[in-house]
């Protein structure tokens, strides 16, 4: 009996090993566990807290399910049978408050932690961005800036940004996780949270409600900039797009404006007559490190196979097809690509 329950318990052991071993392993390179904002921290803390509470219940429960299987297991004959108790004050008492007690201190840490992440920072008009989810990227606004861009959120580090987010279509919702918390983003009505880095860099994340066909396909990328950057990129993004070199780009340009594929009904290009709002503001697309919310690098190459069959590329999203002839795409390529 006693080797029986050596080999059971070493297995189990591997087992719970297992279990554990590739997320301690990952954790690090997974964006919850990294948190770069004050207030992403303490939904980590929470987090940590919580899965730590559940994996104290789970074993706990499961060991001493274990040991009583074969602590009172049959034998064939009335050896081991148990002591038949009926009630245990002192026993029930114990497992009525120790339950009590640890969900009583998951509510408590929830509503200070949702009280902090929830704050809004100290002192003045915090920078704001009106986020819209489309089906599938992202349309963000700074109205104190007068800037209009997509798919890739640009903000000043050690700054909290204000964000205002809703949808033109169906539920999506933002989480960039290493920088604060999800919410959805509901057609009709504005939702509100804060935002922080605290340091420069690239920060992913995803939309986290499925919205659709190319749900997988609507990343986030957050570029945190020191303020001075992020001055900089404003002052680019304020300006219109400038007249085109002649060539390919100029070519391009007419084609964009006027041509068969009928950019301009959609897209918007400012300081032309680009004036649609279906689809992403294309004024600095040039500028951008991806295309299509992170489907491609941008690229010129790229974006040359974008214009020859966006639905090849991003099936069922919301580009048809625009039937452009092989010399228009390396045209109004050279073009989008011109926007710096
Ligand atoms: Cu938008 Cu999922």
């Amino acid at each position: 009996m006693g080797r029986r329950r050596g080999i059971t318990l070493a297995l189990g052991g591997l087992a719970l090993a297992a279990l554990l071993w590739p997320p301690a392993a990952s954790a690090a390179g997974v964006p919850v566990f990294a948190p770069v904002s004050g207030r992403a921290s303490d939904i980590l803390h929470l987090f940590i807290y919580v899965i730590v509470l559940s994996l104290i219940v789970f074993f706990g429960t499961e060991a001493a399910l274990f040991y009583f299987v074969f602590r009172f297991r049959d034998r064939g004959n009335q050896e081991g049978e148990p002591e038949q108790i009926a009630g245990n004050r002192r026993l029930e008492m114990i497992w009525t408050a120790v339950p009590a007690i640890m969900l009583i201190s998951v509510f408590v840490w929830v509503v200070v932690a949702m009280r902090q992440i929830g704050a809004p920072p100290a002192g003045g008009d915090p920078l704001t961005v009106e986020v819209i989810g489309h089906q599938w990227w992202w349309e963000y606004r700074y109205p104190d800036q007068g800037v209009v861009t997509a798919n890739e959120l640009h903000i000043p580090t050690g700054e909290t940004i204000h964000m205002k987010i809703t949808s033109a279509d169906v539920i999506h919702d933002f989480w960039a996780p290493q920088l604060g918390r999800k919410m959805d983003m509901i057609p009709g009505q504005i939702n509100e949270f804060y935002l922080h880095a605290d340091q420069p860099g690239t920060y992913d994340g995803t939309c986290a409600e499925y919205c659709g066909a190319q749900h997988a396909w609507m990343r986030i990328r957050v570029i945190a900039q020191t303020p001075a950057q992020f001055n900089a990129w404003v002052a680019q993004q304020r300006q219109q797009a400038p007249p085109p070199p002649a060539g390919d780009a100029a070519r391009g340009e007419q084609d964009f404006l006027t041509g068969e594929g009928n950019c301009a009904s959609c897209h918007t290009i400012a300081g032309t007559d680009a004036k649609g709002t279906v689809g992403p503001d294309l004024t600095h697309v040039g500028s951008r490190e991806t295309l299509a919310s992170g489907v491609l690098t941008n690229t010129p190459a790229n974006m040359r196979n974008w214009l020859t069959d966006p639905q090849a590329v991003k099936p069922d999203n919301r580009m048809p097809n625009p039937q452009l002839t092989n010399q228009e795409v390396i045209d109004i390529a050279a073009y989008l690509e011109g926007l710096k």
